[in-house]
C-alpha cells in the first residue's frame, strides 16, 4: 500500500486542471446497459472505481474501453446479458447499486447484491427499493442479494422519495426512461451529477424533463439509441483543490471549475475569508487577507453544502481564527479524518453527527491513516501548510477518487511524493 509524504511549503501558485466527475461518471457508465448502440463518454476521470465500474459492467456482458489514456470510454451493450451483479465486485463500490435501473428497464429483471456498509455509513437501499417498486418492480432481499422482476415491463408512476437519495434518483430516471407511460419523481435529487445524467440520456433518446429541481417527469420511449456525452466537470475536486491556497497562501486557478457547481461552498469561503473569482478558464482562489475565520458548516443535499466536502473543509478550519461547528446530516459516521488531524494537533470533539473545531495557530506533521476518500485528502490537505512532515498511510483511498494528486499539487508548489509502503 502506498503512503503520500506531505512537508508544509509555503504558498502555492499555479494552475490545476479539474478531471470530469467521478460520481457522474459512476452512473454515466451504467447508462450503457438501456442501449444496443454505443455510448461514447469523454472527459471521464482516470480513477480506480471507474476501472471497478468497467469491471462490474463487463460482469455483466457490456464492453467497456478506455480510449485516449482512459479520458474517453466507448461503452456498448449490445450481446447476451448477464443480470446478476456479484457480491465479489458491488461490496468493493456502493456505485454498482446504479445497475439496478438499467438492468429492470432493459431485461425486466435483475439479481444484485447489496453493497453492505462503508467506513461513513450503513449505507441502506429502501428508498432504491421504493422508487423501483412505484414502477412496478417486485423486489425482494434473499442472501444478500435483491432480486428484481418486473413482469410485463416497467410503468410510469408518480413517487414520491422520502429522502432527496442521489442514487435512488439516478436508479429511477434509468429506469423510468424506457417504462411504459409518463413518470414523476418528486423530492428528487437536484446535484449538477443528476443533471449531467438526464443530459445524456436525453442524448439517448429519453424525455426527460425538470432535471436540477425536485421534481423531474420521464415519458418512458420504447428504445434508446446510443450518444456521446461529455462527463460534467468533478465540483468535489474542484472544491477539494480550491482549499489548498485557501490553507496554505498564494494563488491557485483550477481549470474548469464554475462558481455554479459550488455555489454554497464559495459562500462558506468567502465567509471564512477566501475570495474566489471565475476566470474564462476556472476559479482563481486565493485568502483575502490575514488568518482565516472561523465558520459554520451544515451539509444538505445540493444546492446545500456538499457532504463531500465537509472533511477538507475542517482542515481548512483546524487553523481558522475561533471555533466552527460542523454539523454532517448526510451520513451517520463521517468525521474519521477529526481523529487523525487531533493527531496533527488540531483541536476537535466530536459528538454525534457535530465536530467543533477549536481553531489553533498551526498545525504540526505526523504520521496518520486514511479512512475513506474525502478523509484521505483532507489529511493531504492539513499536511500542505503543517509544520514538517505529514506521512497519509492507505492512500488506496486516495485513489478512487482523485487522479494523480500529487502530480497536480507538485505543479502548483507543493512538496509532496508518493512512496511505495513496503509493510
Ligand atoms: C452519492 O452517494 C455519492 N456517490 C456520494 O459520494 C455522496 O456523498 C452522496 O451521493 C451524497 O451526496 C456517488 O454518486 C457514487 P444518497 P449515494 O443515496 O447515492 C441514505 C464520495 O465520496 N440512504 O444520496 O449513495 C444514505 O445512507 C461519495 O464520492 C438511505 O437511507 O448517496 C445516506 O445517509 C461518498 N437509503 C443518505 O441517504 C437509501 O436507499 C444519502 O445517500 C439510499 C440512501
Amino acid at each position: 500500500m502506498d503512503k503520500i509524504i506531505v512537508r508544509g511549503n509555503g504558498p502555492l501558485s499555479g494552475q490545476i486542471p479539474i478531471a470530469g466527475a467521478k460520481n457522474a461518471c459512476l452512473a454515466l457508465m451504467p447508462a450503457t446497459l438501456l442501449s444496443e448502440e454505443p455510448l461514447t463518454l469523454t472527459n471521464a476521470p482516470r480513477l480506480s472505481d471507474i476501472r471497478t465500474m468497467t469491471q462490474l459492467l463487463a460482469s455483466l456482458g457490456a464492453e467497456v474501453t478506455a480510449l485516449q489514456e482512459g479520458k474517453v470510454l466507448a461503452t456498448s451493450c449490445h450481446g447476451e446479458i448477464n443480470p446478476v451483479a456479484d457480491y465479489e465486485i458491488v461490496r468493493k463500490m456502493r456505485a454498482s447499486n446504479l445497475v439496478l435501473g438499467p438492468l429492470l428497464a432493459r431485461l425486466g429483471h435483475a439479481v444484485v447484491s447489496l453493497p453492505g456498509g462503508c467506513a461513513i455509513g450503513a449505507r441502506p437501499m429502501d428508498i432504491h427499493i421504493d422508487a423501483l417498486s412505484a414502477l412496478g418492480a417486485e423486489i425482494e432481499l434473499r442472501e444478500g442479494y435483491l432480486h428484481a422482476k418486473a413482469a410485463g415491463g416497467l410503468r410510469g408512476a408518480v413517487h414520491e422519495m422520502r429522502f432527496a437519495s442521489v442514487g435512488a434518483t439516478e436508479n429511477f430516471l434509468m429506469a423510468a426512461s424506457l417504462a411504459k407511460g409518463t413518470s414523476v419523481l418528486k423530492n428528487a435529487a437536484r446535484e449538477p451529477e443528476i443533471v449531467d445524467l438526464a443530459q445524456c440520456l436525453r442524448a439517448m433518446g429519453a424525455q426527460i424533463e425538470g432535471e436540477g429541481t425536485s421534481t423531474i417527469t420521464i415519458q418512458g420511449v420504447d428504445r434508446l439509441h446510443g450518444a456521446t456525452h461529455p462527463v460534467v466537470t468533478d465540483r468535489i475536486e474542484l472544491g477539494t483543490y480550491m482549499l489548498a491556497p485557501a490553507i496554505c497562501g498564494g494563488e491557485v486557478e483550477c481549470l474548469g471549475g464554475k462558481i455554479a457547481l459550488v455555489e454554497s461552498f464559495c459562500e462558506k469561503l468567502d465567509a471564512a475569508g477566501i475570495s474566489v473569482e471565475e476566470t474564462e478558464r476556472g476559479l482563481k482562489v486565493k485568502r483575502k487577507n490575514g488568518r482565516i475565520r472561523a465558520v459554520d458548516v451544515v451539509t444538505e443535499p445540493f444546492p446545500g453544502f456538499p457532504t463531500d466536502l465537509q472533511a477538507q473543509m475542517m482542515a481548512l478550519l483546524c487553523t481558522a481564527e475561533g471555533t466552527s461547528v460542523l454539523e454532517e446530516k448526510i451520513f451517520e459516521n463521517r468525521f474519521m479524518h477529526a481523529p487523525e488531524l487531533a493527531r496533527m494537533g488540531a483541536r476537535i470533539e466530536v459528538h454525534g453527527g457535530h465536530a467543533t473545531v477549536h481553531g489553533v495557530e498551526r498545525l504540526k506533521g505526523a504520521p496518520v491513516m486514511a479512512t475513506d476518500l474525502r478523509a484521505s485528502v483532507s489529511l493531504i490537505l492539513a499536511g500542505l501548510a503543517a509544520e514538517g512532515e505529514t506521512v497519509v498511510s492507505r492512500v488506496y483511498h486516495l485513489d478512487r477518487g482523485y487522479e494523480r494528486v500529487e502530480e497536480k499539487l507538485r505543479a502548483v508548489g507543493a512538496q509532496i511524493e508518493r512512496v511505495k509502503d513496503e509493510a
